[in-house]
C-alpha cells in the first residue's frame, strides 16, 4: 500500500487508542487492512526510531552475542522491529513473533517471507528466550502489572536485549526503572556507558528522564506524502522521541568504552548564546553541563545543530566542560 490509500477511519481509531493509553479488551486489530494502514505510517515512524537505535549499536561496534541466529519479536504488531534487525544483521535467520493479535502475527510472518525469503519465522511460545535476541517495541503501556512482571522474567533469559519505547516522561521513566531490576544480570550495552545504578532515578532527578531524539529520513520532507500524514494526524516530524535500552550477557571482554569517565547525552541540549546546556550522564551520575562557544566551539555549533555525538568524555571545571573527546572538527557553516 501506499500514502494514496491511507483509511483515515483506521488510521483515527488507532491514534485515539494509543494517545488515550486505553485498549479494548480483544485488541486494536480488527483486519489486516488496520495493519497495513499503520505500518505505512505509525510503524514507519518507529522504524525511524530503531533506524536510530540501530545506528549508534554499529558505531559502538555491537552486533548480536556470538552464536545467536534467532530474533524475537515481542508484541510484533506489523513487525517493523524484527524487520529493521534482520535488515541491520544479516547473521540472524530466524525470526520468533509474538502478538497477542494472530492477525498482526500473521501479517509480521507474511511480510518477513516477502522481504526476508531466507529467513525462517516461527510462532514465540513466549515462555523462554534463551539463546535469542529480544525486541520489545511500543509496547510497555499496553501491560498491566502481571503482564510487565513476565516479560520482564523473559528478558532475564534473553542472550541479549533491544527495547525501543516512546519518549515520554512517564514511558522512559518506567524504562529506567526496569534497567534498575535488569542491570544485575546484564551490561548495559546502551544508551548508558555504564551498568551503575540510573543517575535519573537519583533524588531530586524527578523531572528527567532519559529520552533521545531520532531523525526522520530525508523522503519524509521531501515529498509532499509524509508532510500531508503529519497535517491530517496533527505530528510535528521533526519530533521523534524515544527511549530505548540495550542489554547483552555479560561479554568476556567488554566492546565498548564503559567507566573511564564515558558519558551519554540525553535529550536536546538548550542553546544560549555564550554556551550550550545538556544533560550528560556517567556512571557518578547525571547533571546539567555547559559547553561554552568560547571554549569549544565546534562542540558548541555540533550540539546546536544536534549532530553532537553521543558519547563523549568530557573534562570540567565545575559544571563548565574544558575539553572533550573525541574533538570535532571545524566545519564550513
Ligand atoms: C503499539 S503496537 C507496537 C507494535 C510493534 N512492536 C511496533 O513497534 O510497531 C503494540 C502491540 O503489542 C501487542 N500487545 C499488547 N498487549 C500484548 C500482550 N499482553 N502480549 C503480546 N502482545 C501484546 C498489540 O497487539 C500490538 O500489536
Amino acid at each position: 500500500m501506499n500514502f494514496d490509500q491511507l483509511d483515515w477511519r483506521i488510521l483515527d481509531r488507532l491514534r485515539t487508542h494509543f494517545l488515550s493509553g486505553r485498549f479494548p479488551p480483544g485488541g486494536y486489530w480488527l483486519g489486516t487492512d488496520d495493519l497495513a494502514q499503520y505500518n505505512q505510517t505509525f510503524g514507519e515512524r518507529i522504524g525511524w526510531k530503531w533506524d536510530a537505535v540501530l545506528r549508534e549499536l554499529a558505531a559502538l561496534g555491537w552486533h548480536p552475542p556470538q552464536g545467536v541466529t534467532r530474533v524475537i519479536d515481542w508484541g510484533c504488531g506489523s513487525g517493523v522491529a524484527g524487520r529493521r534487525v534482520l535488515a541491520a544483521h544479516r547473521s540472524l535467520q530466524t525470526l520468533a513473533l509474538l502478538d497477542s493479535s494472530h492477525l498482526a502475527v500473521e501479517y509480521s510472518r507474511k511480510r518477513c517471507a516477502t522481504d526476508f525469503p531466507g529467513v525462517t519465522t516461527e510462532i514465540f511460545q513466549g515462555a523462554d528466550a534463551t539463546g535469542g535476541l529480544l525486541l520489545i517495541s511500543h509496547v510497555w503501556n499496553e501491560l498491566d502489572p502481571a503482564q510487565r512482571e513476565s516479560l520482564l522474567r523473559l528478558i532475564l533469559s534473553a542472550a541479549a536485549v533491544i527495547w525501543v519505547e516512546p519518549g515520554t516522561h512517564l514511558v522512559a521513566r518506567e524504562l529506567q526503572a526496569a534497567r534498575e531490576s535488569l542491570r544485575q544480570t546484564f551490561d548495559v550495552v546502551a544508551p548508558c556507558t555504564h551498568r551503575a545504578a540510573c543517575g535519573l532515578l537519583a533524588e531530586g532527578m524527578e523531572r528527567h528522564w532519559c529520552h533521545h531524539f531520532a531523525d526522520p529520513p530525508p523522503e519524509a520532507f521531501t515529498t509532499g506524502d509524509w508532510a500531508r500524514f503529519a497535517e491530517r494526524a496533527g505530528i510535528d516530524l521533526r519530533a521523534l522521541p524515544y527511549s530505548y535500552l540495550v542489554l547483552e550477557q555479560p561479554a568476556p571482554v567488554p566492546r565498548q568504552p564503559t567507566g573511564d569517565g564515558w558519558e551519554r547525552l540525553i535529550g536536546r541540549a538548550r542553546i544560549h548564546k555564550p554556551m550550550a546546556r545538556v544533560f550528560s550522564c556517567g556512571s557518578e551520575g547525571a547533571r546539567e553541563i555547559e559547553v561554552t562557544r568560547r571554549h569549544l566551539p565546534e562542540w558548541y555549533r555540533a550540539l546546536k545543530r544536534e549532530s553532537a555525538p553521543t558519547r563523549v568524555r568530557w573534562t570540567y571545571d565545575g559544571n563548565r566542560v574544558t575539553g572533550a573527546e573525541p574533538t570535532i572538527q571545524p566545519q564550513q557553516d
